[in-house]
Parts: C-alpha cells; structure tokens; sequence
C-alpha cells in the first residue's frame, strides 16, 4: 500500500487557502496548528477532517469522495465528512472534524468540532430490552459497539468463548508475528472501554446451547441468560489435520490471541518451521516466519499456491515472491505424520522443523444453530436485514450466508470487514431500524512488500484479465474476475485508488437492480 505520509511542510489552513485551488471532487492536504488536515471540496461545500485513518494511519487524501463521505484508500473504511463518524468496519473509531469558513474567496479552517455522545434511547417499540451477543471477534464487537452508538441504552451481554478481549485477528498473522506490529495493537478495544459502554463481555464463556422457545442461551458452565433479541457471531474454527503426531506440542493453528502468543513465543528458541497449507492464512504465516529469519518450507496439496482464488498467474507470481524470499514448496503433496523433529510428506521425504503450524482451511461453527433448529445451508440463512429463520435471532460474520444482490447468489464468506459490517447492520437491525446488508465483500492479504486488495466475490470464474504487471520487477496490477461476460470481483496490487472505484461501481450496480 502506497503510504505518502503528510509532513507539516503543509500549508497552514488556519491562514487560509483559495477555493479557486481546490477542485469539485478534490482533497488537499494541510494542516492546523500542527495537526495534519484534509480539506475536502463537494460542490460549493467545503470539509476538513484530519489527515489519516483511525484504523491503520491511511492518508485519506489518496481516498475516495463518494456523496458526504470520504472512503478510505487501504481498507475501505467510510467516513461521514459531515459528523467524521466512522460509517463503516473496519476503522471503529471518528475523525475529527474541523469548522471552515468561507470568506472572500478563500477557505479558512477553524477550530475542531466538539462531537456529542449518542442520545441514549430505550424508547420505541422495537427497541429489545436486551441483546445477547455470542461472539466476541469481528462480528460480535461491531455489533456491540454499534448498539451503543446508535443510543441503545438496554443490556447489552457479549459471550466469547476466547481467552482475550475481542482482537485484531488480521494482525495476527502478519504485522504481530512479523514482529513489526506490537502486542498492544491485538486488542480492538480495553476492558475499560466494554465497562465504560456497558457492554457485558465474558470471557471463556462458551454458549452450549440456544433455547428459541424460552428465548434463554444455556453456558458450558451451567448457568443461563435471558435474551430479547440475539446476535449469532461465532465465527468459524481451523480446520484440524487428522494425521499421527498432529497434536503434538510443537504443532499449531493461528485463530486466536492465545494461539498467536503460543507461536510468538516459538519464535525466538526456533529455526526451521513447516507450513502446512498454501492459502492465505499459511503464507502470511510464512511471510512473518522468514521476517524473523526462520527458514520455511511450505506443504499443500495444491499445482499452485491460491490458485483456487486468484487465479493461475497471481498464485505463480505469490510462488515465485515466497521463493525469492528463501521458501521451499512442496505442492502436489500432504502431511502423512508429524513426529517432534518434522514431518514426513506422502513422497516419503522428511522435512526437519522446530515447529509445525497448519493452516488448511477454517470451519464455520453452525452447531448451536443447527441444534436450535435454525435453517441452515452451508450456513446460517439469513435474509437481507442478517435476521435467521426464527424472528428476533440474527447471525453475521463467517456463520452467515446472506442474498448477495452483486452476484445474485447467497454467499458466505471469510472476511474481517465483511463480519464487522454485518454486525453493524445487524446491530441497527436489532434496533428495528431494517437497514439492507448490501456492502461489497472486500478482503486484504500482506505478504512481505506485497499487498493485494479484493472487492466484489467470485466463487466460480470462468476469465481472469490481468491488466498491468506482476513479475519480480514490479507489482502493479488489477485483475478481473468475470463468469459469463459479467464483471464479479477485481484484485487490486498496488492500485488502491482503483479498488475503491471498483467498488464504487459494484454499489451502483447494485442499487441499479434494486431500482428494477
Ligand atoms: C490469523 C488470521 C488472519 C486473518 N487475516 C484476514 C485478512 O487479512 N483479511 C480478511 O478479510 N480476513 C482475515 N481473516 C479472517 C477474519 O479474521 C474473519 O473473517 C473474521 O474474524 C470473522 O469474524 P467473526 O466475528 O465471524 O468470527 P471471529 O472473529 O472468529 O469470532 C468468533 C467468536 O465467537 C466465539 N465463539 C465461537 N463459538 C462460541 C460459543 N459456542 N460460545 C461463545 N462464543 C463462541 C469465539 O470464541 C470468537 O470470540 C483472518 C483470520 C485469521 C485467523
Ligand atoms: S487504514 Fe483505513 S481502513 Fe484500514
């Protein structure tokens, strides 16, 4: 991602700026008394907002205006230019907004606005004296946080089954294991932060069952908990080897906190590792692997590494990106035994390794919903508001297949902001407010200096059309995913300007069905 960090040898927008400098549809980069800030023209309005993203620092001056908003250039995060609220997962938190005055042709920019808390509200009809929430990962704590910034003023009780407040689980893989991104970055939110919102979090609190008649979630622990309206996030869970040896100590997944923790500390007592699995979440394990020095040979069954996803040419290119960086691969291959010193691949060739981490593939957890007698088809169903086949349950996140007005199919997928604005939306949906989920799937992967952003979805493709390059000397590219003549999904390498276009186009694609 391209990082083009604003310095202060910015003009000075307190002192003023021709509004003749600054274009219908353009942003320009200043700042107040020090502060780095956005100064963003829409017609004859003019809006200042501060400089960077408040998920990942983004310059959201190389981002988007669409309509009052300014969407984020890396992660697509969308922010109001009116209020600075943050619209849109994945960035949680607002940007400040600074007051500009127009005054003989030039535009001043003030003093930061004061922004209110949310009206707390427990009126309305439809308003559920409280919310269980199970889950608490993207999902769940998207949910919780939004009922609260939406005013609900009723209980709010987050059940997880984790160790850990909810966590950022993309840092786990790459910026936390590289050792560039430090433990503090895991958690999404402090404990402080759920007490002060009352939110209920409890952790290690694992939901065994779902009463729908007596509207109660039964624990693992015995105890119950009443619930008006209920949000299923409960994600999904690393598909488990089944082969000898695989649950020796020295063998691992990366899902959670506690998980990531167990390989950092790996890490330093270790020098050789094997990689099952050429997909995602295995590669960006192997990146942050040899970030820290540790030689890597990477196990799958695949001719080449993501194919499945992004294609023959990208996933030669990844190939090829993991082996300048010192990768071996075994592809065409599998993992028949692990003993303490390695593993042994089908071809009978013993790979030494100080540690094994697996990851093939992750398994959504449908079995209280499946239990609940909830409809289920390769997932949880749900209809457009996220709301299950029984009335005042919903599901978001890994578990939810949802009508997908883009592809005109229902789709489940796995990724980060998918879940946490689903359960924004279901969140507002919960609150009555019938709020469509119709946000295109975007999901990101970083491995070394590489990074690729994917928007749309496009399970099944019959042409892939790479425009640019991608080869050793240079990444730069848009590949387009089509079936049938009909544009689905676009990944982005290095264009992030182009993503959000991209998805700018699938939005009006969409509400041009819906007009129909
Ligand atoms: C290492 C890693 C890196 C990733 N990187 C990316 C990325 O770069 N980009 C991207 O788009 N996606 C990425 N993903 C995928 C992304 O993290 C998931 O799609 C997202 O977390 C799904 O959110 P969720 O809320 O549905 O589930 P989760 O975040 O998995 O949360 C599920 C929660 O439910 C709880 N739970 C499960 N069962 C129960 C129960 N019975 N009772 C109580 N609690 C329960 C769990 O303990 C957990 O708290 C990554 C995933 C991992 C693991
Ligand atoms: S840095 Fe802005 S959305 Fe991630």
């Amino acid at each position: 991602m391209t990082d083009t960090a604003t310095t202060l040898a910015e003009p000075d927008l307190a002192l003023g700026i021709p509004i003749s400098e600054i274009a219908d549809g353009a942003m320009l980069v200043g700042q107040v008394k020090g502060e780095p800030v956005v100064l963003a023209r829409r017609g004859h309005e003019l809006f200042a907002f501060d400089a960077f993203c408040t998920h990942y620092g983004a310059p959201l001056a190389d981002g988007l205006l669409v309509d009052d908003t300014v969407r984020c250039p890396w992660h697509h995060a969308c922010f109001s230019l009116r209020t600075g609220e943050a619209l849109r997962a994945p960035a949680l938190n607002p940007v400040s907004c600074w007051r500009v005055e127009q005054r003989d042709g030039n535009a001043y920019v003030g003093e930061k606005v004061e922004r209110s808390p949310p009206q707390l509200s427990s009126a309305g009809s439809a308003m559920p004296p409280s919310v269980v929430i199970v889950g608490g990962g993207a999902a769940g704590n998207a949910a919780a946080e939004m009922l609260r910034r939406e005013g609900y003023s009723g209980g709010i009780t987050m059940l997880s089954g984790d160790q850990s407040v909810p966590c950022d689980r993309p840092n786990l893989s790459k910026g936390y294991l590289a050792g560039v991104a430090p433990a503090e970055s895991n958690p999404l939110r402090s404990p402080e932060f759920y007490r002060e919102h009352r939110i209920d979090l409890r952790l290690n609190a694992r939901v065994a069952a779902i009463d729908t008649a007596k509207h109660e979630v039964h624990l693992v622990d015995g105890t119950r908990e009443s619930y008006n309206a209920l949000l299923l996030a409960t994600g999904a869970e690393p598909v488990r080897l089944d082969v000898p040896g695989s649950d020796l100590p020295h063998v691992h997944y990366l899902r959670t906190l506690a998980d990531a923790h167990a390989l950092v500390t790996k890490v330093p007592i270790s020098q050789r590792a094997v990689v099952i699995g050429a997909s995602f979440i295995g590669l960006e394990v192997t990146a942050s692997l040899r970030a820290r020095n540790i030689a890597v040979h990477v196990v799958a069954p695949d001719a080449v590494p993501m194919e499945r996803i992004l294609g023959r040419e990208v996933g030669t290119f990844v190939r090829g990106l993991h082996e300048r960086h010192g990768v071996t691969f075994h592809l065409g291959t599998t993992v028949t035994s692990i003993d303490e010193h390695g593993v042994t691949l089908k071809t009978g060739e013993h790979l030494e390794a100080d540690f094994v981490v697996i990851g093939i593939g992750v398994r959504p957890n449908l079995s209280l919903a499946e239990e609940a007698g909830l409809a289920i088809d390769r997932g949880i169903t749900v209809d457009e508001y996220l709301e299950t086949s029984v009335p005042g349950i919903f599901a978001a996140g890994d578990i939810a297949r949802w009508p997908d007005r883009l592809t005109g199919d229902r789709i489940r997928v796995e990724h980060w902001v998918v879940a946490e604005r689903q359960g924004q939306t279901a969140a507002r949906n919960i609150l009555g407010r019938r709020d469509r989920f119709d946000a295109v799937p975007f999901f990101w992967t970083e491995q070394y200096d590489f990074s690729l952003a994917y928007v749309g979805h496009a399970e099944r493709w019959d042409e892939a059309e790479i425009n640019g390059q991608l080869d050793g000397e240079k990444h730069d590219c848009a590949i387009t995913y089509s079936r049938g003549g009909k544009k689905l999904a676009v990944a982005l390498v290095h264009r992030d300007f182009e993503g959000l276009l991209a998805e700018v186009e699938f939005e009006r694609a969409m509400r041009g069905q819906l007009a129909r």
